[in-house]
């Protein structure tokens, strides 16, 4: 079982007084990846431009550049603002395979401090159902605990 609340510690620790984004990004992506099997690829996605997904800091094989916000897991994160748990990636209509082994996956929208999405936090395992609501929970709050915390 993934202890959230350690891994945060951790990541808070190692972040700490850093305001740089994509720093914040490579760090958190790093300590995740090595935190737990589950996870084959680890990544962010950057909101550009409008409506528009380009890759940020990742872990693991090759990550699709572009996503259009109406296209894939990650578009539907950031265009409805809602997490995404998909058990079987070829049952989510639209799902972008930037990998054959991927079986499913977890989604978070990313929001900084005014509660702008500035990206999408996209996380594939090559287990089917490997995520669930504890998930969803534990990521949750590390990402607003480094990316909605205040900067002075
Ligand atoms: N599968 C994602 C695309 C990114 S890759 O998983 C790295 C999607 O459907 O949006």
């Amino acid at each position: 079982m993934q202890d959230y609340s350690e891994l945060g510690a951790r990541i808070a620790a190692l972040t700490e007084g850093e305001t740089d984004t994509v720093a914040l990004m490579a760090t958190v992506v790093c300590e995740l990846h090595h935190s737990d099997d589950r996870f084959d690829w680890t990544g962010f996605y950057r909101a550009t431009e409008p409506e528009v997904l380009k890759i940020g800091p990742y872990q693991g094989g090759h990550g699709c550049l572009v996503i259009p916000y109406s296209r894939g897991v990650c578009g539907a994160a950031a265009r409805t603002g809602e997490v995404q748990i998909v058990d079987d990636v070829d049952a989510f209509p639209g799902h972008i395979a930037c990998s054959a082994t991927t079986r499913s996956e977890i989604v978070l929208p990313v929001r900084n401090s005014g509660g702008d999405i500035i990206g999408v936090l996209d996380i594939d395992s090559d287990r089917p159902a490997a995520f669930g609501p504890a998930d969803a929970e534990g990521l949750g709050r590390i990402l607003s605990d480094v990316f909605a915390r205040p900067r002075s």
